[in-house]
Formats: C-alpha cells, structure tokens, sequence
C-alpha cells in the first residue's frame, strides 16, 4: 500500500533540522494537532473572506470598463466597494489565514504544544465579528475616510485590536514554553509581529490628528502595516517551507539576521513615501525615501539566502505544490520591493503616483507575494492537520496555473497601463480625457485577468471543501504527491 504523504514527518525531521532537536513523527504530529481548532477554523473564515473579496474585487475592476454598472444602490458604488475589497483582503482574507500559519508554525519551531488554543479560537472570531462589523458599517456609508483604516473606530477597530491580541498571547505563551534554546528565524518573524501590528493599529485609529498630520500617520500606519504585519509573517513562514520541504538548512544565519533587523530599522522610516509631492516638511519625505533606498539592504540578504538555499533543487517544484508557490511568492517579495524602491524615488514617481502602476506593484505585493505565501502554506498545513492530503493533483495544478497566470496578466497590463496614463498626465498638450483613454485597453484586460483568478480561487474553495469533507481512506489510497522523497532522498525510510 502507498504511503500518505502526511505520513512523512520521520525524513522531513530526518533531513532538516532547525533548532538541533530530533523529534519523533509522533511528537510532531501531537504539535500540529495541538492548534487543530484554531488553524483549521482561521483557515476556513480565511477562503470565505477570499471569495468575498474576489466579487468585490471582479465588481470594483469591472467598474472601471462599465462606470455606469451597478450604480443605482449607493452600497454598491466603487468608492464603497473599493474600500471593502481592501479590507476583506488584507484584514479578512490575509490576516486571518496568517492567524492560522502562526499558530501551527510556533507549536512546532518551539517543540511544545500550542497554549491558550481555546484563547486563540475566541480571538479569531472576535476579529471576524469586528471585520464583518466594519464591513457592514462601511458598505452602508460609515467608514473613517482614511486609506487601510476605513473601518469604523468605534465598533470594529476595539474588536479587532481585541482579537489580534488573544492570537498574540497564545503566540507569546507558547514561545514562552519553549523547549529548544536556538530560536528558528521564523519565530522571530511571527512573533515580533503581533506586538508590531497592535501598537501601529492603535498609532493609526487614535482620534487626535489633523489635516496633513493625519495623512502622516494614516500612512505611517499602511506603510508598517504591509511591512511589520503582511511582509513579516509571511517570510517566516517561506523561511519555515523551503528548507524543510527540500530537505537542508537556510544558506547563511547571518543573512537572516541582516534581514530581519535591516527590516525592523528601515521599514518604519519608510511611511512617507506614499505621500511624495505632498505638502509635508521636506525632511520628512526626504527620510522616507532614504529608508526605502536602504530597503535594498535586508531585500538583498532575504532574496540571496532564500535563493541560496533553494538553488540546485528548483526542479524539486514538481512533486510539491507548497515550494512552488512558496518560490514564486520568494521571489515575488525581492520583486515587489525593488520596484518599490523604483517608485520611492522623485524622477519615476512624478509619473507613475495616481496611475495604475500602484495597483500593479500592490498586487504584485499582496498576491504574488503573500497570497501566493499563504496558498503555500494551506497545501503544507492542512494535510498536516487534517492528516489527509489533498485529492486533486490536476486541481492543484488548475488552481496554480489560473491565479499565477491571471496574476501575471494583472500586473503586466497595469504596469504598462499605468506608465502610460502617467506620461500622458504629464503632457503638457494633453487634456485628462487622453490620460484616460490610454489606459482604457489596459484596464479591459485587467477585468479579464479578473475572471482568471476569480476561476482559481472558486478552485481552491472547492478543492479544500473536498479534502475537508471526503473521507480519510478514500483519500489516502491514492496521494497525489510524494513530495520530494523519491528524487531527494537516496535512503528510503520505512
Ligand atoms: C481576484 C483577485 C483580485 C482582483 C480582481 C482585484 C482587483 C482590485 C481592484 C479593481 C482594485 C481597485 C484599483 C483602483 O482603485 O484603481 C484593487 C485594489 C486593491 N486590492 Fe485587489 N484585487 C484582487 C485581489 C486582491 C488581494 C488577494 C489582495 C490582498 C491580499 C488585494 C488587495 C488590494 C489592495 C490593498 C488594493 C488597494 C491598492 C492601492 O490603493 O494601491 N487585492 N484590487
Ligand atoms: C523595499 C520595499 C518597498 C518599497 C520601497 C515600496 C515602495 C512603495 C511606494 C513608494 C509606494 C507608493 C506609490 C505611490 O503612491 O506613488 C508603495 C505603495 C504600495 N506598496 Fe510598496 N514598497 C515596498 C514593498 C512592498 C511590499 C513587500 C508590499 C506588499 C507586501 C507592498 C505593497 C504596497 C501597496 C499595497 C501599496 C499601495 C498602498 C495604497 O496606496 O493603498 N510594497 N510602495
């Protein structure tokens, strides 16, 4: 008989060894386990936030092409939609599934069982409560006006800082009860992020600023907020995937270390960028741009040491879903960064700041990068947790090929539509109607890659209802993949 590939964490503890400890299968089976409820429930509020966000996203790119479409209800009108579609990404989508990855990476990387799990299950439903709450709120007229932090500080923005606080102490708990002396670079990533991401929600929603000085704070918060919450969790989380998929340590300790705390001191300072060309002190943009130069520091030391560690086994990509996209969403992070320190500087973002090549660079951030990090982490974690693997290869692969295609598509059609529109802004002939017209064809396309990627993530939802819900057995009779052992590992282990 076939041997489940969930089966496998004997070679997997046999070849990579992050804190020097051997454990046995059964041991690391009793860690997954131990954060079962909160994982598996963070991950199924994660894919229904998904598709939500997915029609709302469909909605406000189709709107672009079709101005007059769906306009008679005032819920349905793009400055509603748009704000809900960033919120149900980042806060419902993102954030919850990044919930679960913590929560199942921390039991493991410190070799003890997931403490105050039961904390962790009501922090997870209190800040879907807050999220749905705000969501509401805002598709009936009541957000706060402030990109990122449109949902409503009174109701939601106390459920949420609630929320992410009791996942935060079931993380802190549990690193507390740790039993290896070496912390995994992962552990500092998702760890240092809690703390991290309560302190600036909290900056962002005080009531106290005014005019300039809350668009300098509103941005200092979005700012940290992709770079100390998104960006973080989801390189400790390629940090744990790919040297254990493929069996042998990270390349350099040292690059890991350059890498997190370049991030921590130069993340911060890299608010104002956002807000280059407006009327703040010059020293203020000045840093902001400095800071995002100096972003090529811990960008550098992450890319080469991922790079590093994976480089020779890229066509270990085959047998295993995870390191796919736990590469691709890699390389995506060393991408979206240096062309965000393209856009930092003066001379490219007099042209492309109010076009289309933001929305590019964000999804190139949001989607390729942590998105595909999480789509990642769900094909790891779940067969683990469930201990069942998934039941379609060719699903997999549908599911991968359609958002990795309609991604690229998106980005590409928005880069070029984007550069376009601003060079025509910035002609001197040119009425704002040309600015327009040049990125209409781009935008058509754009909807187009919209239908793409809807397609993959209704293949994903059913794909994980399907291993959810099928029986064990019937599963495990045929596994669909034997990740990497057959080509990597020359002695096989019963
Ligand atoms: C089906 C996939 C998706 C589609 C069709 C889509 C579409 C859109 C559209 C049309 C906009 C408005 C653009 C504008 O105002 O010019 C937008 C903005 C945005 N989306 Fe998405 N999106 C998708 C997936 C995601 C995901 C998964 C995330 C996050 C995890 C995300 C995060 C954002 C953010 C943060 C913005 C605001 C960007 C900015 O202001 O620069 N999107 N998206
Ligand atoms: C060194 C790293 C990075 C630098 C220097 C950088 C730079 C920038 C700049 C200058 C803008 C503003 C563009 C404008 O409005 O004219 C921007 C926007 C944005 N960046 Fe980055 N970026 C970096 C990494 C990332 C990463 C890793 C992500 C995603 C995880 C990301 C997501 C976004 C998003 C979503 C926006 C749009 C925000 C909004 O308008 O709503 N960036 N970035």
């Amino acid at each position: 008989m076939s041997t489940p590939v969930t089966s496998n964490p004997a070679q997997e503890e046999s070849t990579v060894d992050h804190s020097k400890i051997k454990v046995s299968p059964e041991e690391m089976e009793a860690y997954d386990q131990s954060g079962r409820k909160p994982v598996l429930l963070g991950f199924f509020i994660a894919v229904v936030w998904l598709l939500i966000g997915t029609v709302l996203g469909d909605l406000s790119s189709f709107k672009f092409d079709r101005p007059d479409l769906l306009t008679e209800q005032a819920y349905l009108t793009f400055g509603r939609i748009r704000p809900a579609h960033l919120n149900v990404m980042v806060y419902g989508w993102a954030s919850t599934a990044m919930f679960s990855v913590s929560l199942w990476l921390m039991p493991r990387l410190c070799r003890t069982p997931l403490r105050w799990g039961n904390l962790a299950v009501i922090g997870i439903l209190v800040w879907t409560v807050g999220l749905g709450v705000g969501i509401a709120l805002l598709l009936a007229g009541h957000g706060d006006g402030l990109e990122w932090l449109e949902l409503d500080r009174q109701w939601a923005d106390p459920l949420l800082v609630i929320g992410a606080a009791m996942v935060g102490a079931s993380v802190w708990k549990t690193l507390a009860a740790r039993n290896v002396h070496h912390l995994y670079v992962s552990i500092w990533y998702v760890a240092a992020s809690y703390p991290w991401f309560l302190i600036i929600f909290l900056a962002g929603n005080m009531p106290f600023y005014k005019g300039v000085e809350s668009a300098a704070v509103n941005w200092f918060y979005a700012h940290n907020a992709l770079g100390l919450w998104l960006t973080t969790i989801n390189l400790g989380l390629i940090y744990y995937l790919l040297p254990k998929i493929i069996g042998r340590p990270i390349y350099s300790y040292w690059l890991s270390l350059v890498g997190f705390w370049g991030l921590a001191l130069f993340y911060a300072l890299n608010g104002m960028h956002h807000l280059i060309g407006g009327p703040l002190p010059s020293w203020m943009i000045a840093t902001s741009i400095t800071a995002s130069i100096m972003m090529i520091v811990p960008v550098v030391a992450v890319g080469i040491n991922q790079h590093m560690t994976v480089v020779g086994r890229f066509g270990a990509m085959r047998y295993s879903p995870a390191l796919t996209l736990a590469v691709i969403a890699a390389m995506s992070y060393t991408a979206v960064s240096l062309q965000g320190i393209l856009t930092a500087l003066v001379s490219v973002n007099r042209i492309t700041h109010f076009t289309h090549w933001t929305i590019a660079h964000s999804h190139l951030g949001l989607y390729m990068f942590v998105t595909l990090s999480l789509f990642g982490g769900m094909y790891y974690i779940l067969p683990r947790v469930l201990k069942k693997e998934w039941p379609s290869r060719r699903l997999v692969r549908a599911h991968i090929l359609l958002v990795g295609g309609g991604m690229v598509l998106y980005i590409v059609a928005l880069g070029i539509g984007g550069v376009l529109q601003g060079l025509s802004l910035l002609a001197p002939g040119e009425g704002f109607e040309a600015s327009v017209s040049s990125a209409k064809p781009w935008l058509l396309l754009r909807s187009v890659s919209a239908v793409i990627i809807s397609a993959g993530h209704l293949v994903f939802a059913y794909h994980a209802y399907l291993l959810a819900f099928t029986s064990r057995n019937s599963l495990t009779r045929h596994p669909p993949f034997y990740e990497l052992k057959p080509v990597l590992v020359k002695k096989r282990v019963p």
